[in-house]
């Protein structure tokens, strides 16, 4: 029977048996590293606008944006609702969300540089009419994720995250590399689970979006996905180039890796 599965606890040993989680080590300071790179490479994709369609928000609202990163939708948020919150572990992120928001001139917004785990509701954190979390999806114990959001959320909840086979062919690389299968980490299903048999039954859509990234020649891709991969052995360089001198576009001077994911977008109302 499905209600006898702990979906919650599934979540968690998926989580722990993830090949990036094995990998990466501390994520904090993989995020830290990838900031940069990361906050570039959101300027390329209309995915912001895509997702800030799907709100319920207007310009008396409040809203927290839980694992920012460096601002994808706070900045296109806080010109638009009264106030944004945003709970981001990582310093290198915040770096880029605070430059993003000066040279905007956004004064709206206020950082709070811990994990979700670590705030607390009526202490770190207050009410806000809408919550959003976006590809941050990362907690252990998501069911007491879940409830803390709930908590501190006045008007709706809304996710954001892959659904199925991620893009970025670390199934073929993977053995290649580290000699092992690559074992995925859980896939949005779990989430919905989690989110029922805690009581809240969310609406889902999934959509194909269409990921792309520029660079300016190979070598800079490599870089990238060494650092992505969290490798840097000469060797590893020699079969991600490999890889991508097969794998990326040519086009107007520029070489492109260009991706259609699926994405999902699970959100409740209170
Ligand atoms: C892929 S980025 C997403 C950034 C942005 N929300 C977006 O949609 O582009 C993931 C972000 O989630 C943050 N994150 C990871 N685990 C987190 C946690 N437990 N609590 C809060 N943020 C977390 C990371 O530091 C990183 O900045």
């Amino acid at each position: 029977m499905i209600e006898d599965m702990d979906w919650n606890k599934m979540w968690t040993e998926a989580m722990e048996n993830a090949s990036w989680k094995k990998r990466r080590g501390d994520m904090t300071e993989f995020w830290d590293r990838r900031a940069k790179h990361y906050n570039e490479s959101i300027k390329q994709n209309d995915r912001p606008a895509q997702i800030m369609s799907k709100l319920d928000i207007d310009s008396e609202c409040s809203v927290l944006d839980i694992g920012a990163g460096p601002g994808t939708l706070t900045i296109p948020l806080a010109k638009i609702v009264k106030h944004v919150t945003v709970v981001e572990p990582s310093s290198g992120m915040l770096a880029c969300l605070e430059e993003n928001a000066a040279n905007e001139g956004l004064e709206n917004i206020t950082c709070i540089n811990k994990k979700w785990e670590d705030v607390h509701p009526g202490e770190d954190l207050g009410e806000y009419d809408v919550v959003i979390a976006s590809y941050s999806l990362s907690m252990m114990d998501m069911a007491a994720a879940f409830l803390k959001m709930d908590t501190v959320a006045k008007r709706s909840v809304h996710l954001f995250t892959f659904a199925g086979d991620r893009m970025w062919d670390y199934t073929d690389l993977w053995p290649e590399l580290y000699g092992e299968e690559y074992q995925a980490g859980p896939d949005f299903i779990y989430l919905y689970n989690i989110l029922y048999q805690i009581g809240i039954q969310a609406d889902v859509e999934i959509s194909s979006t269409e990921h792309k990234q520029r660079f300016s020649n190979l070598e800079e891709a490599v870089e990238q996905w060494k650092e992505n991969l969290n490798i840097s052995t000469p060797e590893a360089g020699e079969v991600i180039r490999s890889h991508l001198t097969a794998k990326l576009i040519k086009e107007d001077g520029s070489l492109w890796s260009k991706n259609t994911m699926k994405s999902v977008s699970i959100c409740w109302r209170k």
